[in-house]
């Protein structure tokens, strides 16, 4: 091939499908099909349901107490500045961002680090994240001043990662270079090891500040960690390879997006966009010949997104990347290798010897994140997790052994059932089981184990008619009233005929909130009734829970990230494409952005603001709610290839010189009050 050197480019921009800027005219008469739909939700469905949805749940009396405030907090406005901006009487300070050593020798941040330095350092691109109090024993409860923070660590940005050997070439925002058809070798390195996820034990200082302590827990897991494959899926012959011949193991977790959080203390982490990381190239009559599990999930057919298939070395761990049929039998090649990936991941934070375990039964897909509904002593287990990308699901599954606080570990996960959500234009919805012999899931198609099933989620879910939704991506449960929601984050592809009331705009450039609520507010049931809580936009095409638009105060666009704190307080994360921001219909939302919302009166007032290029992604405070710990990822990622190859940054952010680099912000309210108050 050529001797000179050339781009990848992704099909999409950054880890995200691309969105167009068109706008739309259908909009006010959606609006008005949605308000009269939850006036007839609330008022006019059958004694059972209407009475379901209404009535509070038992634990609503644990709410914020009196005197807290839910939004006590004055808005910031709209930013395109390069910073960080909090509420007046708060406090945000930078931690752990991309490169600070955690582990090892130790390494110091520089952009000439070797691929084995940046196995010892914080990775690139923070993403979901959990505070792990100290005592190891509760995920929410113990210790506000010292814990475990873990975090996901989504993909890369290479010119960035690369800065020093790339300076000066016109690169855009996925590029790498490729010589002679191959990649250097420590580079692919460092890009597997900038992936996964990172363990850093953090402190609260004297002074009131947050840092980094050496501890033996601190831990970098990355797209080398050998780990093991559990459930229904293990040892089946799909996932059998030249490395796992009895398909019970593999290397590596990638695309790590959003997280969950078990309750018995211990971290999932989330495998979004992994279908890019691989190539398949098997043809027959020169056409493309790629199975279900491949097609279904995008994997490409010429070259993969970073090219690790091509490393120099031509090392079995990076050859792997390569999915076409080479050899007689699947365990001689890397066919299978996809399928050992598009899991939940679970970690446990507080032994850094444990091998991670990749849980099937949760199925296979684009995983935005996974949140666990109450655990109930005696009752199932039960935990929901959206499939970011067009047109896709909203998943749960349900244990089949019931929680014990004093026994209950991850091979909970490992039985039961996975649903896929159909949402009724009448505000009712069902949980279809994907199972053999259930939801038109037949041997002749395809389905006859759970295997089968579960590797490939997204076309059982189509054959039981799950509702296309627009990009599912993260879901957060109410602690007080158990009431389920998820963020829509957009969906320009959805025409005219394909609106449905769940998801009521047609070329969704803004995105939406849903949330649902079980039958007898048992987690575990499977029918539910939802309702919209707020409609994403500027005020011209936007209502919030009342039926209000959304104003200079709380407008926003793109909801991704969204968390309950323990008082019942809704923080919504924006994730508006690079190629968007401060652009067209989107320029009104400013830079990525955090609000906070009352999930009772529906009101919504922004908190945060962040610098250029990025997104807001991954939040949680300690078991006290007065310090918060958010991410900023990709800032500066709007940088042009022209300016790149200047050597300037759209961003400077966290340094204010230099390479920008995601990092966690720590929050912290000045007269050392919650959070939001
Ligand atoms: Fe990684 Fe769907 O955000
Ligand atoms: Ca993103
Ligand atoms: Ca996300
Ligand atoms: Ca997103």
């Amino acid at each position: 091939m050529s001797n000179t050197p050339v781009s990848l480019h992704d099909a999409g921009e950054g880890d995200e499908p691309r969105c167009n800027t068109s706008s739309n005219p259908a909009f006010s008469s959606i609006i008005e099909a949605r308000l009269s739909r939850r006036g007839a939700l609330l008022g006019g469905l059958s004694a059972d349901l209407g009475a379901m949805f209404v009535q509070p749940a038992p634990a609503a009396a644990q709410a914020a107490t009196p005197a807290e405030r839910m939004l006590g907090f004055a808005a910031v406005p709209t930013s395109e500045a390069d910073r960080i901006a909090v509420p007046q009487g708060y406090t945000a300070r930078v931690i752990t961002p991309w490169g600070q050593p955690i582990t090892g020798s130790m390494p110091a941040f520089s952009t000439r680090n070797t691929g084995a330095e940046q196995g010892m350092q914080v990775g690139q691109h923070h993403d979901g994240l959990h505070f792990f109090p100290i005592e190891g024993r509760s995920p929410d409860q113990g210790s506000s001043t010292d814990g475990l923070l873990v975090m996901n660590h989504e993909y890369i940005e290479p010119r960035f990662l690369h800065a020093s050997r790339y300076a000066g070439q016109r690169l855009g925002g996925s590029a790498v270079v490729i010589a002679n058809n191959q990649r250097d070798t420590d580079e692919v390195l460092k890009e597997s090891n900038a992936h996964g996820v990172s363990v850093v034990r953090v402190a609260r200082q004297a002074d009131g500040t947050w840092a980094v302590r050496n501890d033996p827990r601190n831990r970098r897991i990355t797209g080398l960690t050998p780990m093991e494959i559990a459930g229904p899926v293990r040892g089946s012959e799909l996932v059998r390879t030249k490395y796992s011949p009895d398909g019970t193991r593999t290397r590596g977790t990638l695309n790590n997006c959003a997280h969950g959080v078990t309750p018995w203390n211990t971290y999932l982490t989330c495998e979004e966009n992994w279908a890019g990381y691989f190539r398949n190239g098997t043809t027959v009559d020169q056409k493309p010949d790629l199975p279900r599990e491949h097609a279904r999930y995008g994997v490409p057919t010429a070259r993969s997104r970073y090219g690790w298939e091509l490393a120099a070395s031509g090392a079995d761990e990076f050859a792997r990347f390569d999915a076409t049929t080479k050899a007689a039998s699947a365990t001689e090649d890397y066919r299978n290798e996809p399928n050992a990936f598009g899991w939940v991941v679970e970690v446990d934070p507080f032994n850094p010897a444990s091998t991670p375990v990749k849980r099937t039964h949760l199925g296979r897909f684009a995983h935005e994140g996974v949140v666990f509904g109450p655990a109930v002593e005696g009752r199932p287990v039960v935990a929901y997790s959206g499939d970011d990308a067009v047109f896709e699901y909203v998943y749960k599954f349900v244990s089949s052994r019931p929680y014990t606080a004093a026994t209950a570990n991850g091979s909970l996960l490992d039985e039961g059932t996975l649903y896929a959500a159909k949402f009724n234009a009448d505000g009712t919805g069902e949980w279809l089981a994907l199972a053999p012999g259930q939801n038109g899931l037949t041997a002749a198609d395809g389905f006859g184990t759970l295997a089968e099933i579960l590797v490939n989620t997204r076309a059982a879910a189509d054959k039981a008619g799950a509702t296309k939704m627009d990009r599912p991506e993260w879901g957060a449960v109410d602690p007080r009233t158990g009431e389920v929601y998820f963020t829509l984050t957009n969906n320009t592809r959805r025409q005219e005929g394909q609106v449905e009331p769940a998801n009521p705009r047609a070329r969704n450039q803004f995105g939406h909130i849903i949330r649902w609520r079980e039958a007898n507010n048992d987690h575990a049931a499977t029918r539910f009734s939802w309702d919209m809580f707020v409609i994403a936009g500027p005020e011209a095409a936007s209502r919030d829970l009342k039926g209000n638009a959304l104003a200079a105060d709380s407008l926003f666009a793109c909801p991704d990230g969204l968390w309950f704190d323990s008082a019942g307080r809704l923080w919504i994360q924006t994730d508006i494409g690079e190629s968007e921001q401060n652009r067209g219909d989107l320029a009104v939302f400013g830079n990525n952005a955090m609000l906070a919302a009352d999930p009772v009166t529906g009101e919504i007032r922004r908190f945060l603001t962040g610098p250029k290029g990025q997104e807001i992604t991954g939040v949680v405070t300690t078991p006290d709610r007065r310090t918060m710990f958010i991410n900023v990822q990709h800032p500066g990622a709007t940088t042009t290839a022209d300016a790149f190859a200047a050597g300037t940054f759209n961003s400077l952010w966290p340094d204010g010189e230099g390479v920008p680099r995601s990092a966690t912000v720590v929050i912290t309210k000045d007269d050392g009050g919650p959070i939001g108050t």
